[in-house]
C-alpha cells in the first residue's frame, strides 16, 4: 500500500466552481435518489466543501460530516453553520455508536487507506437497519491504468468497480439494497443488519 494522499486542502476554496466540483454534482444527484426521510440523521464521510450536506438538508435531513482536510472542514462549516462537521478520518469516525440513520460517502471511497476499517466504522455509527450509500465513478477501461498510475506514484488511491465495491460492503456484513449505474456515476446502497 502507498503512503501519499491526493491532498484536497489546497483546492478547498475553489473546488465547488472548478471541474471537480461540477462533475461532483452528477454524483450528488445520484446520492439524492436515496430515500431521505425528514429528520433523517445523515453523516457525510469525506464531505469536502459540504455541498452535498446542504442538498441533503434541503430534503429535511439533519446533517453531520467528517473530513480529513482542515481547509475543507472550514468551507463545509461556513456553508452549513448549523451542522456538526468534524475534522477526522473515515477509518476512525469521531462520532458515537448508533448515531446515524444514513451514512453517505461521495467520491471519497477510493481515497481511503483502509476501506475495510471505514466499513466497520460505518456499521458502528449506524443504527440497526441504518443505510450506507457509496457513490463512486465508473471509469470503464480507464480504471486499471489509473490505478496503476496511483500505485506507481505510491498513492493510496484506488478505484474499485461497482461489483468490487458491492463485494467489499457485503463482506463487511452489510445487506444489499440496490446498485445504480448511470453514465460515469455508480452507487451502492446497503443496509446494516
Ligand atoms: C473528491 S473529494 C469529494 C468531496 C465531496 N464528498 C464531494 O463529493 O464533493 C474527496 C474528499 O475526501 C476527503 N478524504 C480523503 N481521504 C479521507 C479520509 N481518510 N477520511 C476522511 N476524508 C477523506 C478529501 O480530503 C476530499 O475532501
Amino acid at each position: 500500500m502507498g503512503h501519499q494522499h491526493v491532498g484536497f486542502g489546497q483546492w478547498a476554496e475553489r473546488y465547488d466552481d472548478g471541474v471537480q466540483g461540477r462533475v461532483a454534482r452528477w454524483f450528488y444527484r445520484a446520492v439524492l435518489t436515496t430515500d431521505v426521510p425528514a429528520g433523517c440523521r445523515v453523516l457525510d464521510v469525506g464531505c469536502g466543501t459540504g455541498r452535498l450536506l446542504s442538498l441533503l438538508a434541503e430534503r429535511g435531513a439533519v446533517g453531520s460530516g467528517v473530513e480529513i482536510a482542515p481547509e475543507m472542514v472550514a468551507v463545509a462549516r461556513r456553508a452549513n453553520p448549523q451542522m456538526d462537521i468534524r475534522q477526522g478520518t473515515a477509518e476512525d469516525l469521531p462520532f458515537a455508536d448508533a448515531t446515524s440513520d444514513l451514512v453517505v460517502t461521495c467520491l471519497a471511497y477510493h481515497h481511503l487507506d483502509a476501506p475495510e476499517r471505514f466499513l466497520a466504522e460505518a456499521a458502528r455509527v449506524l443504527v440497526p437497519q441504518g443505510r450506507l450509500v457509496v457513490a463512486e465513478p465508473r471509469l470503464g477501461l480507464l480504471r486499471r491504468p489509473l490505478n496503476a498510475l496511483f500505485r506507481a506514484h505510491d498513492h493510496v488511491e484506488r478505484f474499485g468497480s461497482l461489483a468490487e465495491i458491492r463485494g467489499d460492503l457485503e463482506r463487511s456484513g452489510f445487506t444489499l439494497v440496490r446498485t445504480r449505474a448511470r453514465g460515469v456515476t455508480g452507487l451502492v446502497e446497503v443496509r446494516r443488519p
